[in-house]
């Protein structure tokens, strides 16, 4: 099945929803370009020039997405003044849960100690925090919930080859939470598009592990159980997919570019972020970029870029803020936020 290149009418909610705090965690330990060069036949220069990529954050041994991720979210949940207990509900977005299951939510509810919430795990690959915000939003617009909190946390050197040079430069451990709540009218979450397009697994996926071919010795010693990519592929797609979606966010809703004050791009790479950019002729300084210090963690891109560009001041309440995202699936997604703190 092909999909549909055409775009619908703007999607709303029935009430105004948007978040209302964000939190970040990294693990300590930095790995910078040059000691990668001593592990795999790399460059510095090469990792530079090629990702915009100086460094990242690796886990120690024993720690799990579910780890990063409560830490995440005490950060958020502090900033906002709110207890564990004021949450309905968790949705914790990772592609390397801490097992198959249970699910990391459950992991991130007890180790935050969020007593009265539910909640499940959500994985569209990259694309994983904006599609669990949309499905907070949902829950929260419908009044099913009050409180919602998405937690973006991936520990990508768990599925990294640390001896293949054209994956492990580019991903890093992370993570990043926010709470998604009822917000003033008019502002919050105004519009959202995702999609997906299955054609695009062969060039993006960990082969073994799952149901289709289990675990066995074999898989491990073929190592099955870590990333395989088609780079250039990837890199083609997401950058048409991600300006594409990004400038319907902008045109359905009659937003001038020129009046969008922060563009968060998931940051897979500094070439892809700033082609999508350029085609949205943006300039780079509204463009949220962490990429040169963390790489890409996955799921945690997009809110750690988002609570580090809240930080240095670069939105305040009613400015337009798009989000776009693009990850294996293929699945990609944009958002559009006036923002309501
Ligand atoms: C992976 C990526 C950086 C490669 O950059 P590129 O300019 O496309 O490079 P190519 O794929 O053409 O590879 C060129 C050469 O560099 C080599 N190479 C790959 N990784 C390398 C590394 N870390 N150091 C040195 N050389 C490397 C390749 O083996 C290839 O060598 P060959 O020509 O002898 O076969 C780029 O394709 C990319 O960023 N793609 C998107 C990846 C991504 O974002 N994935 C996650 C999406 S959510």
């Amino acid at each position: 099945m092909t999909q549909d290149s055409s775009y619908g009418p703007t999607r709303r909610y029935a009430k105004s929803v948007g978040i209302t705090a964000t939190g970040q965690y990294y693990p300590e330990r930095i790995v910078d370009n040059h000691e990668l060069s001593k592990m795999v036949d790399t460059s510095n220069e090469w990792i530079v020039s090629r990702t915009g990529i100086h460094e990242r954050r690796w886990v120690e041994p024993g720690v799990g997405s579910s780890d990063l991720g409560a830490k995440a979210l005490e950060m958020a949940l502090e900033r906002r003044g709110l207890k564990a207990d004021d949450l309905d509900a968790i949705v914790a977005c990772t592609v390397t849960p801490d097992m198959l299951f249970p699910c990391t939510a459950a992991l991130i509810q007890t180790k935050s100690g969020a007593s009265r919430a539910y909640g499940f795990d959500l994985n569209a690959a990259c694309s994983s925090f904006i599609f669990g915000l949309s499905t907070a939003a949902g829950l929260v617009s419908s009044g099913a919930c009050k409180r919602v909190a998405v937690v973006g946390c991936d520990v990508m050197t768990s599925i990294a080859d640390k001896k293949d040079r054209n994956t492990i430069v580019l991903f890093g451990d992370g993570a990043g939470a926010a709470i998604v709540e009822e917000v003033e009218e008019g502002l919050g979450i105004l519009d959202f598009e995702h999609r997906l397009d299955g054609r695009g697994a062969p060039f993006l996926y960990m082969p073994a592990g799952g149901s289709l071919k289990p675990a066995t010795a074999e898989t491990v010693a073929a190592n099955e159980h870590c990333i395989h990519q088609h780079g250039q592929e990837v890199y083609k797609n997401a950058v048409r997919d991600m300006a594409e979606i990004s400038r319907v966010m902008l045109d359905r809703n009659g937003v001038d570019p020129k009046d969008l004050k922060l563009f968060v791009p998931h940051q897979a790479n500094n070439r892809i972020m700033e082609a999508a950019a350029k085609r949205l002729e943006l300039p780079l300084e509204r463009m949220a970029n962490n990429i040169a210090y963390y790489a890409n963690t996955t799921s945690a891109t997009i809110p750690t870029a988002l609570h580090q560009s809240l930080e240095k001041g670069m939105v305040k309440k009613g400015d337009y803020v798009v989000f776009a995202a693009f990850g294996a699936g293929f699945s990609w997604g944009g958002m559009l936020l006036k923002w309501a703190y």
